[in-house]
């Protein structure tokens, strides 16, 4: 069985306005719910954990109680960094967790076939990452704001979530992470540093992370031109 930890304890301080960005509504929607009603669409996901500010937990309690088609869920207090937040989900995990999927809270266009061929490749290769080509050359630059080098295009992907994972695997490279003050930007970089390959599933370039207010409008046209 699956379950998946949404990180939704970050400050949104790129977004502004002082509220927890995943509290938004979408064209009526929280972006919150409209995340996690994507991933209860899925029958392999059994179990959400969502990670929130401390001051938050009541309300989103409150909010997810009252939303229907939804998977069990447990809400816990996130930390200071997106990974600690992770960590701290991962002391809620249930022993039938087989499959461990991250997924950003402020992904929620995210499809079906994205999270399925995802759990799909976690299940046969250990790790999984949803991304897409990199559309930008993408430049290595130095302190000074020199360029060193330009990776080829072709060897380069951006990389979204969800992110999914065997139960060992995972917990293995969260305590490697901590024993060693290891902060990663995303998992997978926790799980590269055991060794272990990780698939990169391709993904869709509609799975964006609303980060910025102009996120807000970009999302509402995916959503406006169907399919979500
Ligand atoms: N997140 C989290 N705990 C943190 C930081 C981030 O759970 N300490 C979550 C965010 O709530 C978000 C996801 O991780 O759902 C991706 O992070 P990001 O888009 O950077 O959100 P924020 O950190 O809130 O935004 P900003 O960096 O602009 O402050
Ligand atoms: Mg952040």
């Amino acid at each position: 069985m699956v379950t998946a930890i949404f990180p939704a304890a970050g400050s949104s301080t790129r977004m502004g306005g002082g509220v927890n960005k995943n509290l938004r509504e979408l064209m009526g929607e929280p972006i919150l719910i409209r995340t996690l009603k994507a991933f209860s669409q899925i029958e392999r996901v059994n179990f959400l954990i969502v990670a929130v500010a401390a001051h938050e937990v009541a309300q989103v309690e409150g909010l997810l109680r009252k939303t229907e088609e939804l998977k069990p869920w447990r809400v816990t207090v996130g930390g200071s960094e997106r990974q600690f937040s992770i960590a701290n989900a991962l002391k809620l995990l249930p022993s039938d967790a087989q499959i461990i999927l991250v997924h950003d809270a402020a992904r929620p266009l995210v499809s079906a076939r994205t999270i399925e061929d995802v759990i799909d490749a976690a299940e046969k290769f250990g790790g999984a990452i949803a991304a897409v080509p990199s559309k930008d050359t993408i430049k290595v630059v130095d302190a000074a704001g020199f360029v060193k080098s330009t990776p080829p295009r072709r060897e380069l992907v951006s990389v979204q979530t969800p992110q999914g994972f065997k139960r060992e695997l995972l917990l293995r490279a969260y305590a490697q992470a901590e024993a060693d003050n290891f902060l990663g930007t995303d998992d997978a970089s926790l799980v590269e540093r055991l060794g272990a390959r990780i698939k990169v599933v391709r993904s869709g370039y509609d799975n964006i992370k609303i980060t910025t207010p102009e996120d807000l409008a970009v999302a509402e046209t995916f959503l406006r031109s169907g399919n979500k």
